[in-house]
């Protein structure tokens, strides 16, 4: 048999040199309705797809460039929204586009693997620039999956295995499950579970699967008719803004959730897997917390023997200012388990050596672990360091912040609330039909923010936004503020 001739992909036309010299966009400039004619068109082509009857843009993504998202009637937006922080170096950024041109990358578009059991040499640097550079401090194990939510549930299942474990032996049961007697295998089986449970807070936002979505509260909408385990939900203390004008609320709020959450831990003394918080609430609303608050909601679920769960799906990757936004937290130690999503390009979680799972067949997706995103995610991990990007965000967040801070002292009864870390930022609109009327206004104008709990205005930039960029928003936010305010 002979073998086919080489493909020769590589000599397709996909020259893509001349990148550099496409014309640059303005930062925004809408130009027709929104949306405009070409995108209404493609959008009513579109209503096969279950989604269609929420799409806000149809983006020419070869046209798009940097902060400036380009819809396909020629509309540029400033995107302050980076597909709900999915973004992290803008459009077409010259070394991601760079890595999608190399040869094993579209090697491992074209030849997918179950990476557990196959894989290429790829994989393997990746993981090892994770292990050297970029894992937070402590963490020894990594796992991967495709989505934010993924990465939640299996790090919910980590935690849950070594709880099982643990418990068994201290009942003079074996460790491993397929030792145990037959008839509880076939309870096992049977949908025995377990009485354990995560404890989550209210308002917090983990994700869609049936796992995560037990503690997951931010939205009625997303829970409905689905099953839950019942879980116990702590209080959220959610600080009020600016935290010196609510110094003595936010103690308080502070000091009953913990409260609250010892009590939950003590309520169910020695049947806490975990205790899952995001560093800041994002799809909740934006809610803070104070370091010292994480630090003892550590400390308690140290004491209650359960994991500490970071889901730092929305907020990882540099968005806060540093590349995690735990290492803000200054937790004496390591969380157990911390979760990633979006900006890496893939779901997962790391792990503390603890909660290495290393059982053959109690964790693993086929795909575990796709090259050619973790070809991405690396290529913008390398970007955010040699662009000091981290630097930007914590220099740039700081004068964004202080603009929205400003046009909240302008406008009081419109604006309040102003909030973030780094680039993680929010303010709020009175009512909810008062944010979306602002964020509609803001599109219209070429900005695009998007929206968060139920009336906050949520900011996402992508890490390379400019001080420029900022301005250039709060220009508008200003002019948008101004109209309302009549
Ligand atoms: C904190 C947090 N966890 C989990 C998820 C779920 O991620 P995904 O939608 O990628 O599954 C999200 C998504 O917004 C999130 O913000």
């Amino acid at each position: 048999m002979t073998r086919a001739p080489a493909c020769g992909i590589l000599a397709l036309p996909m020259d893509f040199s001349d990148r550099p010299t496409l014309p640059s966009v303005p930062l925004r400039r809408v130009v027709t309705e929104l949306p405009g004619p070409k995108a209404r068109a493609w959008m009513a082509r579109g209503g096969f797809d279950m989604q269609s009857r929420y799409r806000a843009v149809v983006m020419d993504d070869i046209a798009s460039r940097g902060c400036s998202l380009v819809d396909v009637d020629g509309n540029v937006f400033l995107d302050l929204f980076a597909n709900f922080a999915l973004g992290a170096l803008g459009y077409n950024h010259p070394a991601l586009v760079e890595v999608a041109h190399r040869e094993a990358f579209i090697r491992a578009v074209a030849n997918p693997t179950s990476t557990p059991f196959v894989t290429t040499p790829a994989w393997f640097e990746f993981v090892e620039a994770l292990e050297q550079r970029f894992a937070p401090r402590g963490m020894a194990r990594v796992f991967c999956v495709d989505a934010g939510g993924e990465g939640v549930e299996s790090a919910i299942k980590a935690a849950f295995i070594r709880h099982g474990e643990r418990r068994r032996e201290a009942a003079g049961l074996p460790r491993n499950p397929l030792d145990l007697p037959e008839e509880l295998q076939k309870s096992i089986l049977d949908n025995a579970g377990t009485d354990a449970v995560v404890v989550s807070f209210a308002g917090a936002f983990h994700g869609r699967g049936l796992g995560p979505m037990s503690a997951t509260h931010s939205k009625v909408i997303h829970k409905a008719d689905l099953p839950a385990f019942p879980w116990p939900t702590a209080p959220f203390p959610a600080s009020r803004f600016p935290l010196a004008r609510f110094a003595d609320e936010n103690d308080r709020a502070e000091a009953e959730a913990l409260a609250a959450l010892e009590r939950i831990l003590d309520a169910h003394d020695g049947r806490v897997a975990a205790v899952i918080v995001e560093p800041v609430q994002s799809e909740g609303g934006d809610r803070h917390a104070s370091p010292a608050f994480f630090r003892r909601a550590q400390e308690l679920a140290g004491k209650a023997g359960a994991a500490l769960i970071l889901d730092e799906v929305q907020t990882g990757m540099g968005i806060t200012g540093t590349l995690w936004a735990h290492e803000q937290l200054e937790l004496p130690r390591p969380p157990d388990l911390m979760c990633f999503g979006k900006k890496m390009q893939m779901g997962g979680f790391f792990a503390t050596s603890a909660y290495d799972v290393a059982q053959f067949g109690r964790m693993y997706q086929t795909r575990n672990g796709d090259r050619a995103r973790s070809a991405i995610a690396l290529a913008t991990l390398r970007a955010i360091e040699s662009e000091d990007l981290l630097g930007n965000v914590r220099a740039t967040g700081r004068h964004f912040l202080s603009r929205i801070e400003e046009l909240c002292e302008r406008y009081p009864a419109l604006a309040s609330e102003p909030r973030g870390r780094g680039f993680l930022l929010a303010f709020d609109l009175p009512t909810t039909a008062a944010r979306d009327d602002f964020l509609s206004r803001a599109l219209r104008r070429g900005v695009f923010a998007s929206y968060t709990g139920t009336r906050s205005v949520r900011l996402r930039p992508h890490l390379i936004t400019t001080v420029s960029d900022v301005d250039e928003a709060i220009g508008v936010f200003d002019a948008v503020l101004r109209e309302m305010a009549g």
